[in-house]
C-alpha cells in the first residue's frame, strides 16, 4: 500500500483513529488492527516520544518501512511538536503531516508561529493540525477545564491556513480511567463554525459511547494513547505474573502487541464509526 498523508483520509463525516507509538511494537499492533478491521489508521510520534528515544529518525523510519507494507492506508505523522527544527526534519523524513503545538503561547503568538510553520509545511505537500484552546494534562496534571471558541476557531483556521484544528471540548491528557465529560454541544458548534476537520485530544479518558457521539457531532480524528499503554501494560503485567522466570523479551511483548491489535480493531471498527 502507497504512503498517504492523514490528510487524505482526515475528512469529515468519518472518525479516525490516530494512535501513538512509542515502541515498534506499537507501530505493528496499530497495523495489525487497523488491517483487521479493513480501514486506515494513523500512526503518530510525539515530540515526548523522540525525547524518549533522544531521536526522531529510526523510529520514524521504521512507522515509514511498516505503513508502506501495511495492507489498509496508515498515515504517519508528528504529535505534539513545539520545535520547528523537530517539523522540518520530519517533512524531510517524509512524514505526510505534523501537529505543530504552539497552543501555550497566547491567541497573537499561536497564530504568528503556525502561520509560519503552516506555511512552510504546505510548500512540502505537508498537512497541518494546530491546537487552539490547550487541552490540559500534558504535564500529567488532570485539568479538563479549557474551551475553544467557535468564533476565535474559524478567525485562527483563517489566519494559519492549517489544514486541521484539535480543540478544548473537556478531555485532558492521560487519563487512565475514562470519566471525561465532552462538550458534545461545543464540538457540534465548532464543526458548524470551522472550515476543516476536528481533533479529538486525550480521547483515552472518553468512554466509548462518548467517543461515537463525539463523531457523531464533528470529531473527525480522534487522538487515543495511554489508553492503548493501559492495554498493552495490563497484557504484558499478567504475562509477567503467571512466567515469572521468562528473560526473551519478545515472550512478553508479543502479549502486549496482540492485546493492542485487538482493542484498536474493536475501537476503529465499532467505536469510530458513524
Ligand atoms: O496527542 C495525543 C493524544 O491526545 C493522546 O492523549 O494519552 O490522553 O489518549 P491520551
Ligand atoms: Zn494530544
Amino acid at each position: 500500500m502507497p504512503l498517504v498523508s492523514a490528510g487524505e483520509f482526515v475528512v469529515a463525516g468519518a472518525g479516525v483513529g490516530a494512535f501513538n507509538v512509542i515502541q515498534l511494537e506499537h507501530a505493528e499492533a496499530l497495523i495489525a488492527g487497523a488491517e483487521a478491521a479493513g480501514r486506515p489508521v494513523i500512526l503518530q510520534i510525539s515530540e515526548n516520544a523522540v525525547r524518549y528515544h533522544a531521536a526522531l529518525e529510526p523510529i520514524a523510519v521504521a512507522c515509514l518501512a511498516a505503513a508502506r507494507a501495511a495492507k489498509v492506508p496508515v498515515a504517519v505523522h508528528l504529535d505534539h511538536a513545539t520545535s520547528p527544527e523537530l517539523v522540518r526534519e520530519a517533512v524531510g523524513l517524509g512524514l505526510g503531516s505534523v501537529m505543530y503545538d504552539a497552543s501555550a503561547l497566547d491567541y497573537d503568538a499561536n497564530v504568528a508561529a503556525t502561520a509560519e510553520i503552516t506555511a512552510y509545511c504546505h510548500e512540502h505537500g505537508v498537512w497541518v493540525e494546530a491546537e487552539l484552546g490547550e487541552v490540559g494534562g500534558k504535564d500529567g496534571v488532570h485539568a479538563p477545564g479549557a474551551r475553544t471558541d467557535p468564533e476565535e476557531a474559524a478567525r485562527f483556521v483563517a489566519a494559519t491556513g492549517v489544514d486541521a484544528l484539535a480543540v478544548a471540548v473537556g478531555t485532558s491528557h492521560a487519563m487512565t480511567d475514562r470519566t471525561a465529560a465532552v462538550d458534545l454541544g461545543l464540538i457540534a458548534r465548532l464543526r458548524d463554525a470551522v472550515p476543516v476537520p476536528l481533533v479529538l485530544h486525550g480521547s483515552s479518558g472518553v468512554p466509548d459511547e462518548d467517543l461515537t457521539r463525539a463523531v457523531e457531532a464533528g470529531i473527525v480524528k480522534v487522538n487515543i494513547a495511554t489508553h492503548l499503554n493501559k492495554v498493552f501494560t495490563a497484557a504484558v503485567r499478567a504475562y509477567l505474573a503467571d512466567h515469572p522466570t521468562v528473560v526473551d523479551t519478545r515472550k512478553y511483548l508479543a502479549p502486549g502487541r496482540d492485546a493492542v491489535a485487538r482493542e484498536v480493531t474493536r475501537l476503529i471498527g465499532t467505536v469510530l464509526t458513524r
